[in-house]
């Protein structure tokens, strides 16, 4: 599949991708990358060719490949060494010269980033510990944690880091998803949006990316169906804006009438 770039682009909030991208060096090997079109999309919205974009959960790669491909420089890390070498493999293709710095670093300490240096943060946490991204050898993987208030409590340490890194009036879009526990729904999006805005991000979009070809919809389907619950096959893609220095936050929490944020 190749890329007709004006083409192709979302005009609104609901996302939806049954063919994923698999051009340049993408492939859907990484269990639990998003599609390319996402950062793809968000590029293009919120910065332009040589601006500095930051995923410090990297995964297999999808943030950095499409920044290359779009004339961004990337900053990427993860916290899994091996992830990090894969990446470092999949940027060989050929493509604009771009800056690209690839790290192991944990997303709540990235002191290799200065203040304010950053045009556009695109990340993707794991959803809790429904995949786990290493085999427990890794104590700061947040995929270990199975409790939603303790990994609420992590995911805004990394808002907070992300606050920092980001320049100010510029935008920080995450993609999270919700999951189940018993017989109920856990809003672990909602939790992680509330985590942001309590550092101060503003909300900015609120997109809903609907989820293709789910391997759970096959092992849930008949339990679904016995137990009366609905397969969730959405996920929520957040755009925050951080604030500039100049702007008065509590009045812009006043004017969006964020309750939460009290
Ligand atoms: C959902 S995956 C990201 C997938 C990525 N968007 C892609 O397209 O390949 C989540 C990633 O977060 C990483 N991770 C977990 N805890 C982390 C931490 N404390 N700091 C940095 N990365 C972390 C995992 O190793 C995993 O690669």
């Amino acid at each position: 599949m190749t890329y007709n770039s004006d083409k192709n682009l979302e005009v609104t909030t609901v996302w939806s991708f049954p063919e994923r991208g698999s051009w340049a060096t993408h492939s859907s090997n990484f269990r639990g990358n998003f599609a390319p079109q996402i950062p793809r999309n968000i590029m293009e919205m919120f910065s332009q060719p040589g601006d500095y974009i930051l995923d410090p959960m990297v995964g297999g790669g999808t943030t950095a490949i499409e920044a290359k491909m779009l004339a961004r420089n990337i900053l990427a890390s993860d916290i899994n060494p091996n992830f990090i070498n894969k990446v470092n493999n999949v940027m060989g293709f050929e493509g604009a010269k771009v800056y690209s710095d690839l790290k192991v670093a944990d997303a709540r300490c990235l002191s290799h980033i200065p203040n304010q240096s950053i045009d556009l943060v695109i990340t993707h946490p794991p959803y809790l510990n429904i995949i786990k991204y290493s085999d427990g050898n890794i104590p700061e993987d947040l995929s270990n944690i199975g409790s939603l208030p303790k990994f609420t409590a992590q995911i805004r340490l990394v808002a907070k880091e992300l606050y920092r890194v980001l320049k100010g009036d510029k935008f920080c879009a995450v993609l999270i998803g919700d999951t189940r526990k018993g017989r109920h729904y856990v809003p672990l999006a909602f939790n992680v949006m509330l985590a942001f805005l309590k550092e101060d991000f503003i909300l900015k979009e609120d997109i809903v990316k609907v989820q293709h070809n789910c391997k759970m919809t096959n092992r849930w389907g008949w339990k679904a169906k016995r137990d009366k619950f609905y397969l969730i096959m959405h996920e929520h893609l957040f755009v925050f804006r951080k604030p500039r220095a100049d702007e008065n936050i509590s009045r812009l929490k006043q004017s969006t009438k964020n309750i939460y944020q009290q």
